[in-house]
């Protein structure tokens, strides 16, 4: 089944008229992936202003000042960096959420940052929200599926505004280590990471390509490592950045800015986020990735795999872990099923 996300009225809510600055997009968290994700902004042509909304005002005043030199670089046309607050933030197209605490290490999961995390990220949406803000929530703070699922329901945004990272760095990880296997460039694999941003993701085997050729019957496929261990690479992939860097910033920064891009220039692009199912993959009211159509509004369909009876398991095994999750979250925490459409 595939649900385009219109709102309750008949044609979808235009949220770039809500903004005042249609070419603007905040980051709200100026830490690691907040500012590789604003160096990746800078370096588009799609935006003119970036907010950023930190935490230490003196931090964020120094990356405001270090972005406004890298700006008046001759490379690309400037983009105005703005040290703003939750004024400006909700007068931008998109504000991009990347704060709260990241894994301390390899063995800490992303599941295991949800107690940390989701007040902090109540705590500004609700800002957002007292603002006015109308315009696409892109969530990155992890865990990322339940804390977009947490973001949709006090902003009450329609879900197709409240936009997870999800699997989207997962799958640009399955598409350079498959194209990094088989001799060809990422772009030339089409292949997803679906379900939790986390260890229970699953890879569509069934349905990837390469250059249009089944995987199965590609050449080269054979040499290979098997499947199940392709997909442990994936999901160990961020915990290995971890164990020697301690943290991981530039794929999933510049995840962040394909993401804006898409929506700022309305691309409808088919990119893996997290967004909230309903009734795709036979899952109802939790947030997953997945392949979704990208435009100004958001998310403007939902994309269904064709699953086999394997990644069909795999996928509601997800769902299943994130449900249980939100229900350990205490009373005022606990995301309520999200809604379909209109106000969440
Ligand atoms: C990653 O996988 C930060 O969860 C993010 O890199």
């Amino acid at each position: 089944m595939n649900s385009s996300r219109q709102t309750s009225s008949s044609k979808p809510a235009d949220t770039s008229a809500s903004a005042t600055h249609e070419n603007r997009v905040c980051i709200i968290g100026c830490g690691r992936v907040g500012m590789a994700s604003a160096y990746a902004l800078i370096q588009s042509s799609f935006i003119r202003e970036l907010v950023l909304v930190g935490r230490s005002q003196e931090q964020t005043e120094g990356e405001v000042m270090d972005l406004e030199h890298a700006v008046a670089v001759p490379m690309k046309p400037p983009v105005r960096i703005i040290h703003g607050d939750y004024a400006e933030a909700a007068r931008s197209s998109v504000v991009v959420v990347t704060a709260g605490q990241a894994t301390g290490g390899p063995e800490e999961s992303r599941l295991d940052l949800l107690s940390k995390n989701v007040g902090t990220v109540r705590d500004i949406v609700g800002k957002l929200k007292a603002e006015g803000f109308a315009g696409v929530l892109l969530m990155a703070s992890n865990p990322v599926d339940i804390l977009a699922q947490v973001a949709q329901e006090v902003s009450g945004l329609p879900a197709g505004q409240v936009i997870g990272t999800g699997t989207l760095v997962d799958t640009a990880r399955l598409r350079g280590l498959l194209a990094e296997e088989l001799g060809v460039e990422p772009r030339a694999v089409d292949a997803y990471i679906i379900g939790e941003h986390g260890d229970s993701e699953i890879a569509v085997w069934s349905g990837a390509r390469v250059a249009g050729v089944k995987l199965g019957r590609y050449p080269g496929v054979r040499a290979l490592p098997n499947y199940g261990d392709l997909l442990d690479r994936v999901r160990r992939a961020a915990p290995e950045v971890v164990k020697r860097k301690g943290h991981t910033a530039y794929a999933i920064g510049l995840c962040v800015q394909r993401i804006c891009e898409a929506v700022l220039r309305n691309e409808r692009a088919v990119l893996a986020v997290s967004t909230l199912l309903q009734g795709e993959y036979g899952i109802e009211g939790v947030y997953l990735g997945t392949p979704c159509v990208v435009g100004k509004n958001g998310v403007e369909r939902v994309i269904e795999l064709d699953l086999d009876a394997s990644e069909r398991k795999g996928m509601r095994a997800s769902a299943k872990l994130l449900k249980d999750m939100r229900k350990g979250l205490p009373e005022k925490d606990a995301a309520q099923p999200g809604r379909r459409g209109g106000q969440g």
